[in-house]
């Protein structure tokens, strides 16, 4: 089974880190249904330096006994920053639990990348490697990993050398999503070149995750063995579908997953809704952080274009029951 350091994880797929979607609320719900761990959405580690926690709370926010493995995600551009950003998070009562640092080198988003973070880190692997090297340090031996693409350019192939540039400076755990930055989420994630990178990861010693594209049994069984991935995340196909682990897991063991019925579905938005609603500063934020959720939750179910539409104008949790259930 995969290990993420001295970490042991109990089995080998877990949900990506998506902003707006992978919340703690989240992850303990596709945790029920099968995700090993997912990782925080991504964090500013320059904010928390200049303005500390408080204000990135909500993106950081972790449940150590409920999530079970926990790993928080910052993004940035200055090994400084990392190193002020890390020693908070451990100076936390709450967020010093985390059990691993993630560090997101693959984020395309223009107001990103234009500071030199995210996929930009790329395009500088001595900086990416210096970052590293920081995080390790100031990570007091808590596992550190790194989640990247096959490379900035439209066209990228996959780049081996950065896969050695961060098992160099001492990364425990890389994944891989298979398209360039320059893609975005456009076109099919390539296999090859996460194979490419897996194979310079094996040969590193670094344990490997792929990720891109991963819906299925089959998905799943494809980046596993041709990719030399100890691990899987799984992005959109989980969005509104924590069911979708409990399917990769048993169609990966050659079992049948028979999907949930609307009624089921529509249950588990309700529940989602409700727990976003205990963390949330007000009910009417909630729903309305929630409305692209809604969206995934009700594709495919009868009427759903129209349910689609009333739910985005939902601002309580008695509208939102209403719609579905009237
Ligand atoms: C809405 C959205 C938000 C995302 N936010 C993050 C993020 O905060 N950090 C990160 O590393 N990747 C982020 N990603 C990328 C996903 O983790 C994943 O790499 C990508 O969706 C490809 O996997 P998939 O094909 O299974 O969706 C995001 C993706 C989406 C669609």
């Amino acid at each position: 089974m995969a290990s993420i350091g001295k970490i042991k994880l109990d089995n080998p797929v877990c949900l990506a880190p998506m902003a707006g979607f992978s919340t703690v609320t989240y992850r303990v719900i596709c945790r029920g249904f099968g995700s090993s761990y997912a990782p925080t959405e991504l964090c500013s580690a320059r904010s928390i330096r200049y303005r500390g926690i408080g204000p990135s709370y909500q993106y950081l926010r972790i449940d150590p006994e409920r999530e079970g493995l926990c790993s928080i995600q910052l993004f940035g551009f200055d090994p400084v920053d990392f190193e002020y950003a890390i020693g908070a998070i451990l100076d936390d009562e709450i967020l010093s639990k985390t059990d691993m640092i993630d560090i997101n080198m693959g984020c395309p988003v223009p107001k990103v990348i234009k500071t030199g973070a995210g996929s930009a880190l790329m395009k500088t692997p001595k900086l990416a490697g210096d970052i590293v090297r920081a995080a390790v340090k100031a990570a007091c031996g808590k596992p550190v990993t790194v989640k990247t693409r096959i490379g900035f350019d439209k066209g990228s192939k996959g780049d081996p050398e950065f896969i050695k540039v961060l098992s160099d400076a001492g990364c425990d755990m890389i994944c891989v999503h298979g398209r360039s930055a320059a893609a975005i989420y456009s076109g099919k994630a390539d296999v090859d070149a996460v194979a490419l990178m897996g194979k310079a990861a094996k040969e590193a010693g670094v344990t490997f995750f792929a990720n891109g594209d991963i819906s299925d049994g089959v998905s799943a069984l494809e980046m596993k063995e041709k990719c030399f991935a100890d691990g899987l995340m799984v992005g959109r196909a989980a969005c509104g579908n924590p069911w979708v682990f409990d399917k990769i897991r048993k169609e990966m063991e050659g079992k049948v997953f028979t999907g949930p019925s609307s009624g089921e579905r529509k249950e588990m938005l309700l529940r989602h809704l409700k727990e976003e609603v205990e963390l949330a500063p007000s009910e009417d934020a909630a729903v309305r952080a929630m409305r692209g959720v809604f969206v995934c939750y009700v594709k495919g179910m009868k009427g759903a274009a129209e349910l689609k539409d009333r739910l985005c104008r939902a601002v309580s949790v008695a509208e939102v029951e209403d719609i579905l259930w009237n």
